[in-house]
């Protein structure tokens, strides 16, 4: 079997078994892959047309419960300038970016035990009521089902939840011994169950990741069925375990990205900063390869700084306004249009 006829094969069936996926990995090439981004370019514009949504991230705490290796907030790191974003932080930062056209917010940090569920309530109800007309995303890591009911009642509508590694070996090397993918599939089962839109992923070149582990990712993510999909490559971070790691490649990121919109053909399929850190223009590449999705930062700029997940992030230090209008420019110049949309999951 031949990588174009696999590749014709999953655009058909928006499916592709173990070995198939192994193959057109190992073996993909130039070419290969230029066939795969066209046919992952033309199944998104099927379903979404050539238009970008947009989300407003609000990086909203840098506190961290957790000790993950890779993560640069994570607790061990005490060089780390902590930070929260207060209630009225964080309705500033919808107030700009409404006004500028967002329509999904995206509230984003580490576990933070300090945002009980009673705050994190009052928080979303108060977004929800200001912005009646906006969707509301977060990503706060793993939670008791009752508080994500909560938050859901509250009026979040999308919650982003990465498994990091569907094989549980795997898992266990990127985080320390507390965590457990069982508890992380848990999480994701009670968050779709509640009617959240979920988002499930990983990353693409983290240590210790195999070929076959990427394949399990991408089955996993074919039979979870997310509604949207984070993958973007690992990048180190030099105040972790993982300093001396080498990052993931762009060129494989793209790969699965494609990938992941042909077995998954409605995904809303970000395509990430981290990408866009790694390779210039890897944003853009990323739309070409079947991509969506920008989630720009509209975080203060007195934080922007303090949430480093990873080195020499994108845009750290652009202003809310300047990043958007870049966004929407480089869009353009690959003939996509940014849209001011909630930019729901095609029904
Ligand atoms: N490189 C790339 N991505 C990272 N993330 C955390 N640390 C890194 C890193 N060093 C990703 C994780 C997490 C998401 C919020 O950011 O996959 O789920």
């Amino acid at each position: 079997m031949k990588s174009a006829d696999i590749i014709e094969s999953i655009y058909k069936t928006a499916d592709a078994t173990r070995d198939e996926l192994r193959f057109i990995i190992e073996n993909r090439s130039g070419e290969s892959a230029r066939m795969l981004y066209g046919l992952a370019r033309e199944r998104a514009c099927e379903y979404y047309g050539k238009k970008i949504f947009v989300r407003g991230l609000i990086e909203m705490t840098n506190y961290c419960r957790n000790d993950c290796l890779y993560c640069g907030i994570r607790r061990s790191n005490k060089k780390v300038q902590r930070y929260r974003l207060t209630k009225e932080d964080i309705m500033e930062c919808c107030r700009e970016g409404h006004s500028l056209g967002f329509r999904t917010f995206v509230l984003q940090g580490g576990e933070d035990m300090y945002y009980t569920d009673d705050i994190m309530t009052d928080i979303v109800a108060s977004i929800r009521a200001e912005y009646p007309d906006c969707a509301i995303t977060l990503s706060l890591g793993e939670k008791p089902r009752e508080s994500y009911q909560r938050f859901f009642d509250a009026g979040a509508n999308r919650y982003l939840l990465r498994h990091e590694s569907a094989d549980p070996e795997h898992y266990r090397r990127l985080h320390p011994a507390e965590l457990s993918l069982a508890n992380r599939m848990e999480c994701l089962r009670n968050l779709k169950e509640i009617g959240y839109q979920v988002g499930a992923g990983s990353m693409v070149g983290s240590p210790y990741q195999t070929v076959g582990n990427i394949v399990e990712d991408l089955l996993f993510i074919k039979e979870f069925a997310p509604q949207m999909v984070g993958m973007g490559p690992f990048i180190p971070h030099h105040e972790t375990p993982f300093a001396h790691e080498k990052p993931g490649s762009a060129e494989l990121t793209l790969f699965l990205l494609a990938i992941v919109r042909l077995m998954n053909p409605k995904v809303l399929l970000p395509a990430t900063t981290a990408l866009g850190t790694v390779e210039n223009n890897g944003r853009e590449m990323g739309v070409l390869a079947g991509c969506n999705v920008v989630m720009p930062n509209i975080s203060p700029m007195s934080v922007r700084r303090k949430y480093m997940l990873y080195d020499n992030k994108l845009n750290a230090d652009a202003e809310t306004e300047a990043a958007y209008e870049s966004v929407k420019k480089s869009m353009d110049a690959i003939g996509y249009e940014v849209v001011s949309d909630r930019g729901d999951y095609a029904g």
